[in-house]
């Protein structure tokens, strides 16, 4: 196992009506003065974004409001929302929705209190030592933003999607889960959530690093879980229980817990980053295309983790490595499309791929070099996003 320093500073309130306390949790911050962050119209069709606003203002916090994130979040309303900061001595954020909403936030929170662009946090002129204060509402389980580090922008210009991750300075300070926040989800969107955070748990699982007993069971046991849950969910999305499963799922799956000790690839999710920032699909329904691709490419060329993977997680029975990691593969994709995901480039709705061009940016905007459990060059990953034509 390697060393490692583990902090996870976010305080979890989950379950029903979680959400009501959000006045009371930002007062207990010290803030007086709160920008409000939303997508593009969700939490204002449902009312959530009514009731968050009434919590706060019953507890005198003075509110801005910021709307419109869009999926693949860009930079432009990052500075707008510093803007707005810096405008109205802004003291604390509150995120009301997913990934692409909290990472806007975190970017702001970051920006407002940095004298230069906050771009240079993700052009690496730049690292993050202070930030404002953010509390989180979950809409959506998926990215795992409410308990991770990290925040995912995307340049408008270049397209250019970068992720940053901190120690400490982004993560929430709290984050409000409530499983019935998420029952009006549309099926896609839920189905993509899910493989999002079963590829957060496989970027941290498939690794070089030996004797990680504990963490391989912890991510194992999360796999089988979201496995056996996500048919529930897909088929009865009123479930409460199989709701409350799979939103615990997503913020344990990338809250760092699975990846103590151990070295983490994260070469599939740098490699959907480029899909997402060309071709504008969504995060997880990318990564049910690229994960199984890239875990073909290494059961030819690195299979012992990913037959350990299928026997473990999909009880594949084959003594041989690569008999198991193809058949763990393919089960794996049956899973994807059972909950109605793509598993190929062209279910994706991305017809005639530009893989020179995929493989030029990635490398350009990730380095020359990918991953950790087999070190990638631009001619491996060009293999690799061939593998899903
Ligand atoms: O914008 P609204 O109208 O709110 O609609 C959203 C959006 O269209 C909708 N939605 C969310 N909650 C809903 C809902 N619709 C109905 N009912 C609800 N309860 O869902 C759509 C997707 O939202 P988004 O926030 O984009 O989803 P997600 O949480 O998957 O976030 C994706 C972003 O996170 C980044 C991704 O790259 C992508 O940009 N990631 C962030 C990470 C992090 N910060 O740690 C790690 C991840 O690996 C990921 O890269
Ligand atoms: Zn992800």
């Amino acid at each position: 196992m390697e060393n490692f320093s583990y902090c996870t500073p976010t305080r979890y309130l989950f379950g029903r009506g979680v959400e009501d306390q959000v006045g009371k949790l930002t007062a207990e911050l010290g803030a007086s003065r709160v920008m409000v962050v939303y997508g593009q119209g969700s939490v204002v069709r449902s009312g959530l974004l009514t009731r968050v606003i009434e919590s706060l203002t019953d507890q005198d916090i003075m509110v801005e409001t910021l709307g419109g994130v869009k999926p693949n979040p860009e930079d432009d309303l990052v500075r707008e929302g510093i803007a707005i900061c810096n405008a109205n001595a802004i003291d604390a954020i509150v995120a009301v929705g997913g990934g692409s909403v909290i990472d806007t936030a975190k970017a702001i929170a970051a920006g407002a209190r940095y004298d230069g662009d906050f771009w240079d946090f993700f052009c690496g002129k730049a690292v993050v030592q202070d930030a404002l204060p953010i509390g989180v509402v979950l809409t959506i389980p998926a990215a795992g933003s409410e308990g991770s580090g990290n925040s995912v922008i995307t340049k408008k210009e270049g397209k250019v999607k970068i992720s940053i991750r901190t120690d400490y300075w982004l993560r929430p300070k709290f984050a409000l889960l409530d499983p019935e926040l998420t029952f009006t989800l549309p099926p896609h969107q839920t189905a993509a959530g899910i493989a999002d955070m079963m590829a957060h748990i496989m970027e941290r699982y498939f690794t070089p690093t030996k004797d990680v007993v504990v963490t391989d069971r912890i991510s194992e046991g999360l796999l089988k879980a979201i496995i056996e849950e996500a048919p529930k969910v897909i088929a009865h999305p009123h479930d409460y229980e199989a709701r409350a499963n799979i939103m615990w799922s997503g913020t344990l799956a990338h809250n760092g817990i699975c990846g103590c000790g151990r070295k983490e690839d994260w070469t599939s999710h740098a490699m959907e980053h480029e899909l997402s920032a060309v071709y504008g699909v969504t995060h997880g329904a990318g990564l049910a295309v690229v994960f199984p691709a890239w875990m073909t490419y290494m059961a030819e060329h690195n299979p012992v983790k990913i037959a350990q993977f299928a026997r473990r997680v999909f009880r594949v029975i084959s003594t041989d490595d690569y008999a198991a990691a193809i058949e763990g593969i393919e089960r794996l994709r049956a899973f994807f499309k059972s909950i109605g995901l793509p598993t190929t480039m062209a279910e994706l709705g991305i017809s005639d791929p530009d893989i020179p061009l995929l493989v030029e940016r990635l490398h350009r905007n990730k380095g020359e070099v990918l991953g950790v459990y087999l070190p990638l060059t631009a001619k491996e990953t060009t293999e690799i996003y061939q593998l899903m034509e």
